[in-house]
């Protein structure tokens, strides 16, 4: 989050969520096309052929059903399926190291914890009899407290289940300390539009709150996924990790499908454990405007090329 970022974050996302620009990106050709940078696909399929070409790098993969804040149990239940046909395609592709990523909005914590536990626990015993591991997303802060709930409960079912945690949150400091022992973390900036008093807002201070939080994890002996394409935050891990015997087992950096793709290649061929999130699905239209708003360029890019095609 650069000053320019910071400032224009909240315009970009006010743009983002006006009709007509939601229509703009979902129902025209180039800004469907702009989507396909960020987005695998809609379909599984698509989401496991792009899995297998970073496999070839050396390159693992995280699949993650696009969806958020289900409306009815009927879309809870069909991100459930989903995803257990997401493990099932896993499963089969025994060449990959690939693993899930969920949102607990999508499964239905909406409505209660329980709705969403009761849809999260046959992903994890599904994840569980695969042996492939289960990342929960975390949104935005308004969830926080019940997502840890449900990730302690989760944890304890199936030790392969982990949380994000956001840097830019100043509660984040204090949730460290609070997570179940073991627990693999996802270390993130954080995505969401926050108010100020919930979230550092210059990209100075997230930074630095994302290197102490990552002090904090690697003392407290918990596996971390360094999920950011900062440059500056990569060389002072991989520094760090470098220098521990054995880091490399528990620490992998990890970055989004079609973002610093020359980076994800590069610490590949150098060795590194990386991860690529890749989102697929029908349901891209929230991801998309996310990463519309981390960067400036990226509004510039997508208009340019509806002018493009609109010649
Ligand atoms: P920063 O925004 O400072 O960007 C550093 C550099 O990366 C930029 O200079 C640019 O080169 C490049 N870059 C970053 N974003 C870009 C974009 N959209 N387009 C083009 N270039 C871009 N957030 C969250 O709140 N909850 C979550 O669960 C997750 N999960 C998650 C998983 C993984 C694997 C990753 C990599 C990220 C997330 N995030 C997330 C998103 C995260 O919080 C953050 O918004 C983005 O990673 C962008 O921030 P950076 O850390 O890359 O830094």
């Amino acid at each position: 989050m650069g000053l320019s970022v910071g400032i224009l974050r909240p315009t970009i996302v006010r743009i983002a969520h006006h009709p007509w620009f939601r229509r703009l990106a979902t129902q025209t050709r180039p800004g469907r096309a702009v989507a396909r940078r960020f987005v695998a696909g809609e379909t599984l399929a698509e989401a496991m052929a792009v899995a297998r070409t970073l496999g070839e790098e050396g390159i693992a993969a995280m699949l993650d059903h696009l969806g958020e804040n289900a409306g009815t149990q009927l879309q809870a239940l069909a991100a459930r399926e989903a995803y257990l046909s997401a493990l099932g395609a896993i499963a089969d592709a025994t060449d990959l190291d690939a693993a899930i990523s969920v949102k607990l909005t999508q499964l239905g914590l909406d409505e209660s914890i329980e709705r969403c536990w009761g849809n999260l626990a046959p992903i994890l015993d599904a994840a569980a009899a695969r042996r492939s591991s289960v990342m929960i997303d975390m949104e935005s802060h308004g969830y926080v407290d019940d997502t840890l709930v449900v990730l302690a409960r989760a944890h304890e079912r199936y030790e392969r289940t982990g949380v994000a945690l956001q840097a830019y949150l100043r509660r984040t400091e204090q949730d460290a300390f609070g997570l179940p022992p073991g627990c693999r973390v996802r270390l993130v900036k954080g995505a969401y539009l926050e108010p100020s008093d919930v979230a550092h807002e210059r990209k100075q201070d997230v930074d630095v709150a994302f290197a102490r939080l990552f002090s904090t994890l690697l003392q407290r002996n918990h596996p971390i996924d360094i999920a950011t394409h900062d440059r500056g935050l990569i060389e002072g891990v991989r520094e760090r990790v470098d220098r521990l015997d054995g880091g490399w087992s528990r620490v992998e950096f990890q970055m989004l499908y079609g973002v610093r793709r020359d980076l994800q290649a590069q610490l590949a061929g150098q060795g590194y454990p990386v991860r690529v999130y890749i989102p697929y699905g029908t349901e891209w239209y929230p991801y998309l405007t996310r990463r519309l708003a981390e960067r400036p360029a990226n509004l510039w890019f997508f208009f340019s090329n509806l002018v493009r095609t609109a010649r």
